[in-house]
C-alpha cells in the first residue's frame, strides 16, 4: 500500500514538469503503467473490502444459524489455553469472595480466570443455598453476561481488577483475561466497538451480537462440544472438594425432611472431586470454556455452602490497587492527622434498618473503653449510609454536638481526594483491560472509605454482620496500612 501511495505521489509530481499535451499524454508509457496500476490497486482494494465483509457477514451467520465455533480461542486453544468465567451476585463483598474461589478453581484446573466487571449491587441475586431457592447456574450466567453488556453499554463497565490488586496471585502461576476482551474475541466483535461511545456505523449491533452470544455462553443451548462446558451442578446438589478422598459421598448437610415435603424437593447433596470431575480427562476438561454459575460459599451448619476446599479457606488477601490504599493512608495521616477511631455504621440497607440499637451500642462500648485521660478530642472517622440530616436523636448526632469530647470526620463523593483517585484509576490503561475515551467515573469512595478504616490506630467498630466491616477487618488483619510503602508505585 505505501509503495503505491508513493509512486502515485511522484507520478503527480512528475505530469506538471512535462506540461503535456493530453494527446501525448494518452500515449505515453507512462500513462498506460499509471492507469494499469491504478486498475491493480483498484481491484486490490474492491477485493480486500469484499472479503472483510463476507467475513463479518459469516461471523454473524454463524452465531445467528448454527452454534459458534470457538472464535479466535481455537487459535489459542491449539497452544493449550483454556478458559474458567462464573457468575457472581450480590454486592461487592461477595463478588470480591467469589472472585478469590474461582481463582482457586482456575489454579486447580489449569485455566486461564475471566474476570468480571463489578455489577451493580442488586442487579444480580443468588438466592439461599440452606433453603435450596437459587437462581440455577444458567439462569445466572445469562443475568451476569446481559448485565455485563448493559455495563459496556452505559460505559459504567470497570473490571473486578481496576479495584482489586491480584498480582499476589498472578504470581501464583494465575492466568487472567478480562471478561470485556474475552467476550468480544469469543463472539467475534472488535474490542474497541464494546465502549459506549463507538461512533463507528453500524456500532451498536456489536451489543446485540453479544447479548445473543451470550445466550450461548450460559449454556442455555447445552453444551457445545471442545467448545464450552456449562456446569449444571449448583449449592443443591454439589459440594466441590479437591484431593479430601471424599469424591462422591454425601455431605452431612441436606434438606430436611419437612423442606423435602413441602417443595416436593428430591435433591441429594453429594462432595465431589472438582479435578476428577471437570479436569483433564473428563467431558468438561477437553472444552475450551469452562462455565460456573456462582462461586458463593459460605459455612452452613458444620458445614460448606458450595466449595469446601483447603486453599480457599487459606486464600490470599487481595488488597484495593494502590491507588485506592495510598487515598486512605493520604487522608489518614493528611487530614485526620492524629490517632484515631474508626466507626463503619450501616443503618439502612436491608436488615441492617432494625439493628440501630445493637450498631450504636458496640460504638458507645469502644468510645467508653478509650482511655480519655487528656482534653484532646478523640477522632473518630465515620463511614455510613445515614445521611448527615437524619443524624438528629440518634447517638451519631450525639457525638456530632459534644465537640469538646469527640471529633467526628467524613469523606464524601464530591471531595477532591475521591475525584483525583477516580480519575488516575480511570486513566490507566494497564492490567490488560480497555479503558474506553468516555468511560463514566468509578465510583471509589467505599474503597477509600475501607482503606482509611485499615490505618485507623485506636480501633474499629464495624457494624455486625456486614461484609463491609468483614473487608476492614480483613484488611486491618493483613496490615495493609503499613505494608503501604511497599506496594505504591
Ligand atoms: C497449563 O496450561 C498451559 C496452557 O495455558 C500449558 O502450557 C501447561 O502445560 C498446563 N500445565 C499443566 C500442568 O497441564
Ligand atoms: C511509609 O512512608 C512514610 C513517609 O512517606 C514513613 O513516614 C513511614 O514510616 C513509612 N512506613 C513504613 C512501614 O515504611
Amino acid at each position: 500500500m505505501n509503495a503505491i501511495f508513493n509512486l502515485q505521489r511522484e507520478t503527480n509530481k512528475l505530469w506538471p514538469k512535462r506540461k503535456p499535451t493530453t494527446q501525448s499524454l494518452l500515449r505515453s508509457p507512462f500513462f498506460i503503467l499509471a492507469i494499469s496500476l491504478l486498475t491493480l490497486f483498484l481491484l486490490l482494494f474492491l477485493s480486500i473490502s469484499t472479503f472483510q465483509t463476507s467475513k463479518s457477514l459469516f461471523s454473524t451467520q454463524t452465531l445467528n444459524t448454527q452454534k459458534p465455533q470457538c472464535g479466535k480461542f481455537h487459535a489459542s486453544a491449539r497452544e493449550g489455553e483454556k478458559f474458567l468465567w462464573y457468575a457472581p451476585h450480590s454486592g461487592f463483598s461477595n463478588q470480591l469472595s467469589e472472585l478469590k474461589n474461582a481463582a482457586v478453581m482456575a489454579r486447580i484446573l489449569n485455566r486461564t480466570l475471566v474476570v468480571p466487571p463489578i455489577l451493580d449491587h442488586h442487579a444480580v441475586v443468588l438466592g439461599s443455598c440452606p433453603k435450596f431457592r437459587v437462581t440455577a447456574p444458567n439462569e445466572i450466567r445469562a443475568s451476569v453476561w446481559n448485565h455485563a453488556v448493559e455495563l459496556m453499554k452505559s460505559g459504567r463497565y470497570v473490571s473486578m481488577t481496576d479495584i482489586i490488586d491480584i498480582s499476589p496471585l498472578a504470581s501464583a502461576s494465575l492466568r487472567a483475561i478480562d471478561f470485556r476482551v474475552f467476550a468480544a474475541s469469543f463472539c467475534g466483535v472488535d474490542v474497541d466497538s464494546t465502549c459506549a461511545n463507538y461512533l463507528k456505523p453500524g456500532s451498536s449491533s456489536s451489543f446485540d451480537i453479544l447479548r445473543e452470544c451470550g445466550n450461548v455462553q450460559s449454556g442455555i443451548e447445552g453444551n457445545i462440544g471442545g467448545c464450552l462446558y456449562a456446569v449444571k451442578e449448583d449449592c443443591r446438589t454439589t459440594v466441590w472438594t479437591y484431593e479430601n478422598g471424599d469424591d462422591g459421598e454425601l455431605d452431612s448437610f441436606q434438606p430436611d425432611e419437612q423442606l423435602k415435603k413441602k417443595k416436593r424437593i428430591s435433591y441429594v447433596r453429594k462432595r465431589r472431586d472438582v479435578h476428577k470431575t471437570l479436569g483433564p480427562g473428563s467431558e468438561a476438561g477437553s472444552a475450551i470454556v469452562l462455565a460456573f454459575g456462582s462461586l458463593f460459599s459460605a459455612p452452613y451448619k458444620g458445614s460448606e455452602s458450595y466449595i469446601d476446599i483447603q486453599k480457599v479457606k487459606n486464600s490470599e488477601f487481595l488488597p484495593f490497587v494502590p491507588e485506592i490504599l495510598n487515598a486512605g493512608k493520604k487522608f489518614a495521616s493528611g487530614r485526620i492527622k492524629d490517632p484515631f477511631l474508626c466507626a463503619q455504621l450501616r443503618l439502612l440497607d436491608g436488615q441492617f434498618k432494625n439493628h440501630w440499637k445493637a450498631t450504636f451500642q458496640g460504638l458507645r462500648q469502644k468510645l467508653g473503653s478509650l482511655n480519655q485521660g487528656d482534653d484532646q478530642p478523640v477522632n473518630i472517622f465515620v463511614m455510613t449510609d445515614l445521611p448527615r440530616g437524619d443524624w438528629s436523636g440518634t447517638y451519631l448526632g450525639e457525638l456530632a454536638s459534644i465537640e469538646k469530647r469527640f471529633k467526628l470526620h467524613f469523606l464524601r463523593e464530591e471531595d477532591r481526594l475521591v475525584a483525583e483517585t477516580a480519575r488516575q484509576l480511570g486513566k490507566r490503561g494497564s492490567r490488560g483491560n480497555l479503558h474506553c475515551p468516555h468511560q463514566k467515573s468509578l465510583d471509589v469512595l467505599l474503597y477509600i472509605e475501607e482503606s482509611v478504616c485499615s490505618c485507623a490506630s485506636l480501633g474499629f467498630v464495624g457494624t455486625a454482620g456486614s461484609t463491609i466491616a468483614e473487608s476492614i477487618e480483613l484488611m486491618r488483619k493483613s496490615d495493609v496500612c503499613s505494608i503501604l510503602n511497599r506496594t505504591a508505585r
